[in-house]
């Protein structure tokens, strides 16, 4: 079954204390890795993501443009204002003295959304940001294969806290029909939606607190380019439970169409 609706609800009550980083890791790597809290994933460097954002919900996020957050429906309640949300930006460290915050002032949840499918929303900034990065959106298939990037302040395990600074690590593609075959989803993912990364063997993943944030990888021009919105998994890292993304470029219209509503 999906587990997203639960691993939202665990998100939203580990992160109230919370501030940190992602990915959840092979157990043969776990030997070797004498950092035990990064597994399957490593530290990001300031400035190689410039565009991840963290929501102060619990989310992930990528910056869209100077005034929104591109992250996912399930991440939020509904469209309307709100000021209740703080976006940390400028930083790979939740603590650091350097981040750049706005708040909220507007949220935008698929209008589809319903609890699955359509998972996507953006956040709208009371004020621009500058000098910060924006993270382009595929707007075909043309990327929508290959090795990817994950990168968030979600768990590194699963039940795990959440991470002070940014982790990341990458992850092949799945194609649907593996995806959904009875040995992984069974037919749960929405193939036309949806895209899947991981490992078969599993430990590499996006985890609880990681939702919203983008999965990308470069584009012909080796720009980076959002492919998916980190949606849902049955547990994290599992074998044969890839990671389930939001597959970016079947919404592209829909999302730049909402963009250009909201002001850009
Ligand atoms: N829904 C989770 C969240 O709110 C993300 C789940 C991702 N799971 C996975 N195995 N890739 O953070």
């Amino acid at each position: 079954m999906r587990r997203w609706r639960t691993l939202l609800a665990t998100v939203a009550a580990a992160f109230t204390a919370a501030t940190m980083g992602v990915l959840v890791a092979p157990t043969s790597a776990v030997a070797d890795d004498v950092t035990p809290y990064v597994v399957g994933g490593t530290r990001a460097t300031l400035g190689e993501f410039p565009f991840m954002v963290r929501l102060s919900m619990g989310c992930g996020g990528a910056l869209y443009s100077s005034t929104l957050v591109l992250t996912a429906a399930h991440c939020v309640s509904r469209t309307g204002a709100n000021t209740s949300i703080t976006a940390t930006l400028g930083a790979i460290d939740l603590q650091s003295s350097t981040r750049v915050t706005r708040k909220s002032n507007y949220v935008y949840r698929a209008p589809g959304y319903t609890g699955a499918g359509d998972d996507w929303a953006f956040i709208r900034l009371a004020s621009p940001v500058t000098g910060i990065a924006t993270l382009p959106i595929a707007t075909s298939t043309a990327y929508d294969s290959g090795t990817f990037t994950i990168a968030g302040w979600g768990a590194a395990s699963e039940s795990g806290a959440q991470q002070r600074y940014l982790l990341k690590a990458t992850v092949p593609f799945v194609s649907d029909t593996t995806c959904n075959s009875s040995a992984m989803y069974g037919g749960e993912v929405i193939a036309a939606e949806e895209i899947c990364a991981g490992y078969t063997a599993g430990g590499v993943d996006t985890c609880q607190g990681d939702s919203g944030g983008p999965m990308f990888r470069r584009d012909a021009a080796n720009a980076w380019i959002q492919v998916g919105i980190v949606s849902w998994g049955d547990g994290c890292a599992r074998p044969n439970k890839p990671g389930v993304y939001t597959q970016v470029s079947y919404f592209s219209s829909a999302i730049r169409s909402a963009a250009t509503s909201l002001g850009g």
